[in-house]
């Protein structure tokens, strides 16, 4: 038996917002959004669309890929920071609109590394536990709805959108499809990228409305040097565990949050650009659902072969990261 991913799918809202349509809405430029970020334009959600709405549209084309039923699954895990509401979770949400019965669901918040963190839970599920034999894992975001639009320095850099795998255990060979994974968090941080109220420390009142409390907060620079470093050291870690050099990855996935900080890290690992999956130009910082778009484009476009070495990389609030090698 070995475990591997038996579907991927992916979703992003019809609605497009240019950075030209940005320009019209704050004090920025096409220019300066492109040049500092690489974005181009990002998805936008409806207003009627919450968190599992995108996620179920991901998972039932991910259930579609595995050719598995909603019912097979045995475990749901939602990674976001953008839940439909406090509780219950967008797990037990999103199983009730998939008819997942079977399953026991929980949502997982490590912000823009809730996909590798969710893959590293579904895979310690699965490896110790025979009862656990299919896993859907979806990382899901409706940033825009936690976006300061007025705020020039956030309100460019995010959009929406939808990743989920369906993670389970299978007679094929070749291997796990995780090869190795390093995750880590440093709560020394947890102030440079933040929403501070809405929990139990800052209820929501008239004031924390007042004071744009219920918005994404971040000191840029900041997390763009902290981001470097630890996805490259957890990327290194990984490949030194798998026995690999960077001349063995296919791709490196680093979650989508801004080009230079991708192109950075990819040039202290020595691995060269076109290696590099990028779509951040089309979807901006999708945080929890970046990687997931990623390999849903990289499946549906054929854009890596059996046997390939995929690199994972994530870095966001907490602070959390996490690298996960993947044998495809
Ligand atoms: O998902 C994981 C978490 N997030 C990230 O990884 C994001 C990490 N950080 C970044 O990507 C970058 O720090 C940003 C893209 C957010 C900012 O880029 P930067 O090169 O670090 O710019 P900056 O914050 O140092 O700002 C430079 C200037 C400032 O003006 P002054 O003070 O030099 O006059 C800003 O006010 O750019 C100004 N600025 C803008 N100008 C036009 C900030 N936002 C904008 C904007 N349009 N949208």
């Amino acid at each position: 038996m070995s475990i591997k991913i038996l579907g991927i799918g992916a979703y992003v809202p019809e609605k497009v917002l240019t950075n030209f349509d940005l320009e019209k809405m704050v004090e920025t430029s096409d220019e300066w959004i492109k040049t500092r970020t690489g974005i181009e334009e990002r998805r936008i959600a409806t207003p009627e669309q919450a968190t599992s709405d995108l996620a179920y549209e991901a998972a039932v084309k991910a259930l579609k890929a595995a050719d598995i039923k909603a019912e097979e699954l045995d475990v749901i895990i939602v990674g976001s920071i953008t839940v439909d509401q406090v509780f219950p979770s967008t797990a037990c949400i999103l199983q009730r609109k998939l008819g997942a019965k079977n399953a026991f669901c929980f949502d997982l918040e490590a912000a823009c590394s809730g996909l590798l963190y969710s893959m590293e839970v579904a895979n310690s599920l699965l490896q110790g536990n025979p009862k656990y034999k299919k896993i859907l894992v979806i990382g899901a975001e409706k940033l825009s709805s936690v976006v300061d639009w007025e705020d020039r320095s956030t309100c460019v850099l995010f959009g929406d959108g939808a990743g989920a795998l369906v993670m389970g255990k299978t007679g094929a060979p070749g291997g796990d499809c995780i090869v190795a994974s390093s995750l880590g968090s440093d709560g020394h941080y947890t102030d440079i990228l933040q929403i501070v109220a809405g929990g139990s420390r800052t209820p929501a009142s008239a004031a924390t409305v007042a004071n744009k409390q219920h918005y994404i907060s971040m000191a840029g620079s900041e997390v763009f040097k902290c981001a470097v470093t630890a996805m490259v050291h957890s990327c290194k870690k990984v490949m030194k565990e798998a026995g690999i050099t960077a001349q063995d990855v296919r791709w490196l996935v680093p979650h989508q949050a801004n080009y230079r900080i991708l192109r950075a890290v990819a040039g202290r690992l020595g691995i060269p650009e076109d290696e590099v999956y990028m779509n951040v130009n089309r979807y901006g910082n999708t945080s929890a659902a970046s990687i997931g778009l990623c390999l849903d484009e990289i499946a549906r476009g054929n854009l890596a072969e059996k046997g390939d070495y995929i690199l994972l990389t994530a870095f966001g609030g907490g602070l959390t990261w996490g690298s996960i090698l993947l044998k495809w």
